[in-house]
């Protein structure tokens, strides 16, 4: 079966074919993305409207590049996914009119696919035998939820972050320093340079009833400790200030999900969205796995950001589900 992803959450237009062999076997035959980060890097975010004309002008020509990297035409297509939800509704609704208008014109099946749950999905690509339930951690720039995987299709979220997501607390802290939007991979690279210790940071895991994070508290306590030096003129090591906020995050993620797995007897982690291409994260994550017996997966970097792969792994389980979306579908913010 093949299927084509599109995704245009947030700021990457994605589009992506992917076959689905009934050996089980799956596999990635094109997998296109136009990146907005330039566009957006000048404000320090993503500006939700210049997204979504951005994804107006890269979804004909992301689709075409996809469908032609993978030889093929749309007429081979049987199965369309677009992601419709969550994300940025203007940015949404540009994937999901594009894939019901393609639907339609061409009377092929459609099927809505959740972003967390394509983040996921993104693992079933490199391990052909992870299959639910397990426990999964969702870390990117938008989410941060521990989830308990049931099936292929049925979520439960027994955790979540009460305020900023993962990827937007290292985004912010890098911006304070100086970096550039998105600031994760710069982030992660300068903590490895730096000393762990040479700022204690409070930790991200409250409370020990629940599963919950709250990482404007560890963001806050970053940004203050490098406004108070400022103001008494004293300089910091940027290497320094990323590895000790990495410590403390890595430190609090490993905490919760040792908890989730302990509270839910599973005994596999899956590490998805565009946190997990961080490398230290994937390190503690690895070693809080092994002490526990359990089996960790996550995705090669190239399939940690948003992409359309993602998409079109989740619409295969969806379809066989027999979740097919009428062209009322919408998009949900
Ligand atoms: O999943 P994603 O591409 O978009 C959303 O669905 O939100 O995640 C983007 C986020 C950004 O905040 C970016 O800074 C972060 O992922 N990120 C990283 C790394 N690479 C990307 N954060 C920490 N370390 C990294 N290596
Ligand atoms: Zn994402």
């Amino acid at each position: 079966m093949l299927i084509l992803g599109i995704e245009s959450s947030c700021d990457e237009t994605a589009a992506s074919v992917c076959e689905f062999l009934e050996n089980g076997e799956r596999r990635i035959l094109s997998n296109a993305v136009a990146s907005q980060i330039e566009i957006h890097r000048l404000y320090g975010g993503v500006v939700p409207e210049i997204a979504g004309r951005a994804h107006s002008e890269a979804i004909c020509p992301i689709v075409t590049e996809a469908l032609e990297k993978a030889g093929k035409t749309v007429n081979d297509i049987d199965v369309i996914g677009v992601t419709s939800t969550p994300g940025l509704i203007g940015a949404l609704l540009v994937g999901v009119s594009f894939a019901k208008s393609l639907a339609y014109s061409t009377g092929k099946p459609l099927v809505a696919v959740n972003h967390i749950k394509g983040h996921v999905a993104a693992n079933y690509f490199c391990f052909p035998d992870l299959k639910p339930p397990f426990l999964a951690a969702v870390v990117s720039g938008g989410h941060t939820s521990i989830i308990k995987v049931n099936s292929f299709t049925d979520f439960e979220r027994i955790g979540r972050t009460r305020d900023d997501a993962a990827g937007e607390a290292f985004d912010k802290v890098g911006r304070v320093m100086g970096l550039y939007y998105p600031c994760g991979a710069e982030m992660d690279k300068l903590a490895s340079a730096g000393n762990a210790k040479a700022y204690k940071f409070p930790s991200a895991a409250i409370g020990d009833d629940t599963l919950d994070f709250s990482f404007s508290g560890l963001k806050t306590a970053v940004l203050n400790t490098l406004n108070g030096l400022s103001q008494k003129g004293l300089d910091y090591k940027k290497e320094d200030v990323a590895a000790s906020f990495t410590e403390s995050f890595t430190s609090s993620v490993a905490k919760k999900l040792e908890e989730a797995l302990h509270r839910t007897g599973l005994n596999t982690l899956v590490l998805a969205g565009g946190v997990s291409a961080n490398s230290h994260l994937r390190r503690a994550l690895e070693d809080m796995c092994k002490k526990n017996n359990v089996r960790f997966c996550c995705p090669p970097l190239s399939l940690c950001g948003d992409n359309g792969a993602m998409i079109a792994a989740q619409a295969y389980f969806e379809y066989l589900d027999g979740n097919i979306s009428g062209i009322d579908l919408n998009a949900q913010a």
